[in-house]
């Protein structure tokens, strides 16, 4: 079976979220992990016993690293996966792909031009509910999409901006609500349209976040070529994390995704119901055995010592655990990156599609800026 030596810059939030699925597939290997924190990259390398290193760009010249994950702030994103390209590694890249297109088209071309594979996570596409919804929609049996509602209300307190060096700032989150928060639901709701789209007029205000400088609540109206409009409203002064939902309206009936529930309804009565299963993704036993390791409480205190706490339920590490909400199919997504590598075939998410999500996004901020309305030219799958 072909092997992955695999290196990861940033160790933050989201890292447990990679570490643990890597952990788990058998052809691949951690040779070594990165942050400029010393903690954080500290902790990470006692993880898997594998180097640390300060600067990434002495990491990408290992010859037994050929997989990067790039897991930092947004503004960085570009500079290495096309570092990372250019070194001849693969790279598997979390949301966005960059904050704006110059940049994400420069990736793209990277991976063209050094032959490897560029991914990016979008993992709610694997969510059971996501994925029967996907397939009742591409099978027909619901009729063309006519529209769409998209909605999410979640609460971002101050001190979530407080406690980070990069939310909250143009220039290096390059927006926070749409291109970090909302950006899972309409990359969904975009996939699940699956056509070009055409125009995008929509508006962008921080309403209760003065502290930052970035928006914090935006709507709008999204233009299909085939006709489809998508309308969305998202806010991150909600009062809680409620359930995002993405209702799609077809010819032949409703497909409803709310949290992790997708409801399927046909006019002629017929109903299908799926919820996700949280043993589907995860298997949670053994997660929280791979983070309660020795090498991971000692990491564990360090982090506690920052005044970094863990999540709610159990897990005693301060990397992000997996949430009681919604997204935590990041286990799938990364499989299928691997199992698309060692077959020498594109993995389900690839630069490229990104991309189109992207173009969204930039669109979004592009319209709500200029308070016109943003045309596309996006290519067909
Ligand atoms: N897919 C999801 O559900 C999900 C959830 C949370 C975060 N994310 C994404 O993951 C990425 C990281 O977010 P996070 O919440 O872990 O952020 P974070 O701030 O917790 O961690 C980022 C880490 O990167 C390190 N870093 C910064 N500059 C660096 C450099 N030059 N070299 C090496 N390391 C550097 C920081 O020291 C920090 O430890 C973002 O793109 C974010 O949008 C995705």
């Amino acid at each position: 079976m072909k092997k992955f030596g695999v290196g990861i810059i940033g160790c933050g939030a989201i890292f447990g979220v990679h570490a643990y699925p890597l952990h788990t597939i058998e052809n691949v290997e951690v040779k070594a992990v990165c942050d400029i924190k010393q903690p954080a990259r500290d902790a990470a390398a006692r993880l898997f016993g594998c180097d640390a290193y300060e600067d990434y760009r002495a990491m990408l010249m290992r010859d037994d690293i050929n997989v990067i994950h790039v897991l930092t702030p947004h503004y960085l994103h570009a500079q290495m996966v096309i570092a990372a390209a250019n070194a001849g590694k693969h790279v598997l890249c979390e949301k966005p792909m960059s904050i704006n297109l110059e940049d994400a088209k420069a990736e793209i071309e990277a991976g063209r031009r050094n032959h490897v594979t560029i991914g990016v996570i979008s993992q709610n596409r694997y969510n059971s509910a996501s994925v029967a919804i996907k397939t009742a929609i591409d099978s027909g049996s619901l009729g063309k999409v006519v529209g769409q509602r998209i909605l999410l209300a979640w609460f971002k307190p101050d001190d979530y901006y407080k406690n980070s060096d990069w939310h909250g700032t143009w220039d290096k989150e390059g927006g926070s609500l749409i291109i970090d928060q909302s950006i899972h639901v309409l990359d969904l709701a975009r996939w699940l349209v699956n056509d070009e789209i055409v125009s995008v007029q929509a508006s962008i205000d921080n309403r209760n976040h003065p502290a930052i400088e970035t928006e914090d609540t935006a709507e709008g109206l999204i233009k299909y070529r085939g006709g489809v409009q998508s309308v969305f409203y998202a806010t991150n002064n909600y009062t809680y994390n409620s359930p995002v939902m993405v209702e799609t309206h077809c010819e032949k009936g409703m497909a409803l995704m709310e949290f992790d529930r997708a409801q399927i309804t046909y006019r002629d009565g017929r109903e299908l119901n799926v919820i996700n299963n949280p043993n589907d993704t995860l298997d949670e036993a053994s997660y929280q055995a791979f983070f309660n390791q020795s090498s991971a409480q000692s990491a564990m205190q360090t982090l506690s010592q920052w005044g970094v706490f863990g999540s709610p339920i159990t897990i005693p590490i301060t990397w992000k655990t997996p949430r009681p909400y919604w997204g935590i199919t990041h286990i799938k997504q990364i499989k299928n990156y691997y199992e698309s590598l060692a077959a020498g075939v594109q993995p389900d998410i690839t630069a490229a599609e990104a991309f189109k999500t992207q173009e969204m996004i930039c669109a979004i901020y592009q319209s709500g800026k200029t308070r016109q309305m943003v045309q596309l030219n996006q290519a067909k799958e």
